[in-house]
């Protein structure tokens, strides 16, 4: 019996100053305080990681971080350690989102690095992996998506894979309005799902968490959440309102 607990987490990317973040926080605190059947994460900006932990702490809520870098301290102006996120309160971390592949030249190679980072550091990482309008067109899909998984847990062993989550965030999905229908989510998340029963054996694959994130909102999360191989979803611009990613945790 497969039991996956769904994880709904919000990527607030740079938006929000603390004090922003903290009034946001303390919003969707009260709005999720008895939320049990699922995991909820914030990842806002590094700035406002400390300040929101202190909002968070004793509810439902986890903190999550939007990267990290591998190294665990040193000469390496503008990063952020494991360590320094562990110490702002944080147990998640988003690795590899399309965004910091397209605008900071992260590779496969980097996500890796970073991924086995973080599960050395005992962070939960949240690995991010998606297909181009393009990719898809030319029915790339699953050959990218292949690579981008292969690559992004190379070296990783099946005992060090227990908290790792994956994002299925399609780019042309990303801020578009336009979500990947339920069916198209399943389709890839099965897909996924396969990869790591291929690598992993089928115990690590009935187990793993796959989000889908692609302009989720209140009114699509519900059709998405109904999907066997979708197990939460990872929210951009709808999380940023305490309200309306409050309904997206309650499925409403
Ligand atoms: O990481 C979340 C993401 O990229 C989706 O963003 O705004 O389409 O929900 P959005």
């Amino acid at each position: 019996m497969e039991i996956r607990r769904p994880l709904i987490a919000g990527n607030w990317k740079m938006c929000k100053t603390g004090p922003e973040a903290v009034e946001t926080a303390k919003q969707l605190v009260a709005l999720v305080r008895d939320v049990t059947e699922v995991d909820v994460m914030i990842a806002p900006p590094f700035t406002a990681l400390s300040p929101v932990y202190d909002v968070i702490r004793e509810s439902p809520v986890a903190l999550g971080a939007q990267n990290l870098f591998w190294e665990p301290e040193g000469a390496y102006t503008g990063e952020i350690s494991v360590g320094m996120l562990k110490a702002a309160g944080c147990r998640y971390v988003i690795i590899g989102h399309s965004e910091r592949r397209q605008y900071f030249g992260e590779t496969d190679e980097t996500v890796n690095r970073k991924i086995r980072a973080a599960i050395r550091g005992q962070l939960m990482p949240v690995l991010c992996v998606g297909e181009s309008e393009a990719e898809r067109v030319s029915e790339n899909t699953f050959s990218v998506l292949d690579k981008q998984i292969r690559n992004g847990l190379k070296n990783i062993s099946s005992g060090d894979l227990g908290t790792l989550v994956i994002a299925y965030e399609p780019i042309w999905a990303i801020g578009t309005g336009k979500t990947a229908s339920r069916e198209q989510a399943q389709e890839v998340h099965k897909f996924l799902r396969s990869v790591i029963e291929k690598k992993y054996g089928n115990l690590l694959a009935k187990s793993i968490r796959i989000q889908y994130g692609g302009s989720v909102k209140s009114n699509n999360i519900d059709a998405l959440m109904q999907m066997p191989d979708v197990d939460g979803a990872l929210v951009g611009g709808a999380s940023l309102d305490a309200e309306s990613f409050g309904r997206i945790v309650r499925f409403e």
